[in-house]
């Protein structure tokens, strides 16, 4: 592997996600050396930003071998982007939990093995989200309003169950490691709780806020959309670049200035009624119904409908750079409806 003494090695987990995707190529053209790993092949347009890509077992979190191939790197950084949604969780909960949490310890032991071998911190960069929230009603969620990070952790799905005791084990690496043994700790982890991400790129797997980036890819490729939540469902979402530079900003604050460790994020947070509107006000033929999936809403019946984000805003100068109506204006129809210029049916 070609790494240059001045790059910092980063390691992305679910490096063929969706974030993952757009995050190596920030990660690629900022000249850091990234290793890519996840069960799944990387497109290959983005092996040219990695300087390591680790497929199929070898980029598996759930076994030991991810470890055992790393422990030797000097990694400063790992983004640990591997999950299974909310969707796709409550299809196979055991598997996800094997995922989601499995995989969290393995990293955070990796992280904390790599540490004590070159005696300096390494940090772990971990998405949370909003599914840590759970509301018994739509009526509680709507007075509850934008939600702050201690508040209404009663999370209803096996997703944000799991995401909320990674987020809790990833402070316990932090500060209290082994702690009747004395040792010291060398993981700083840190944690965004995201909102639903819609990218123009790619469209996400297995989630429950997918409805939003399906009606807009269905109606730039021209296809009809059954919305499978009420028209009046409300959660917060996100554009990916605003995603990325999140997760780059946190990464890159002081840990002197951060006075939590979970942190909100928001941007805009419409409801599906108005995403509609907006898509057909920018591809007028879309056509676009809704048909309503009662156990789908139930779940984004139980989020948040907006988060308060003050603490990230005060710690380290969080702000969105993509507004609602941006975000449609500037990235998310300009760059779909290049992407679907330049792909043959077949590879959407
Ligand atoms: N996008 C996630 C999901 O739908 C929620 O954070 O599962």
């Amino acid at each position: 592997m070609a790494v240059h003494d001045s790059q910092e090695m980063v390691l992305i987990t679910g490096a063929s996600g969706e974030l993952g995707q757009a995050l190596i190529k920030e990660l690629g053209n900022r000249n850091s050396a990234v290793i890519a790993a996840d069960v799944r092949s990387l497109p290959p347009e983005l092996t040219r930003y990695c300087s390591v890509v680790l497929e199929g077992e070898r980029g598996d979190v759930t076994t030991s071998e991810l470890g055992y191939a790393l422990v030797e790197y000097p990694i400063t950084r790992i983004f640990h982007l591997a999950a299974v949604l909310s969707t796709a969780a409550e299809r196979d909960p055991v598997r996800a939990h094997q995922i989601n949490v499995q995989g969290t310890l393995n990293i955070l032991e990796l992280a904390q093995a790599i540490g004590q071998r070159y005696e300096r911190t390494v940090q772990v960069i971990f998405p949370s989200t909003i599914a840590v929230y759970g509301f018994a009603s739509v009526h509680d969620k709507h007075q509850a309003g934008k939600v702050t990070e201690d508040n209404a952790l009663e999370p209803r799905t096996l997703y944000g169950v799991t995401k909320l005791h990674c987020e809790r084990l990833g402070i316990y690496y932090s500060h209290y490691y082994k702690q009747l043994s004395g040792e010291q700790s060398w993981v700083d982890f840190r944690a965004l709780r995201f909102p639903g991400l819609i990218s123009a790129e790619t469209l996400p797997t297995g989630g429950t806020s997918d409805y939003a980036p399906e009606m807009l890819h269905a109606a730039a490729r021209g296809v009809p959309y059954l919305c499978f939540v009420r028209p009046d469902t409300q959660i917060p979402f996100m554009a990916m670049p605003d995603g990325v530079r999140a997760l780059l900003l946190l990464a890159q604050a002081e840990r002197s200035r951060l006075s939590r460790q979970v942190y909100n994020i928001g941007a805009f947070a419409p409801t599906a009624a108005e995403i509609a509107t907006t898509v057909a006000e920018y591809f007028p033929s879309a056509s676009i119904t809704f048909q309503v999936d009662t156990r789908r809403q139930a779940i984004v019946d139980s989020w948040c409908a907006d988060v308060n984000d003050n603490a990230a805003r005060r710690d380290w100068g969080w702000e969105p750079q993509y507004d609602y109506v941006r975000a449609f204006a500037e990235y998310l129809v300009p760059a779909i409806k290049q992407r679907y210029a330049t792909v043959t049916t077949e590879n959407v």
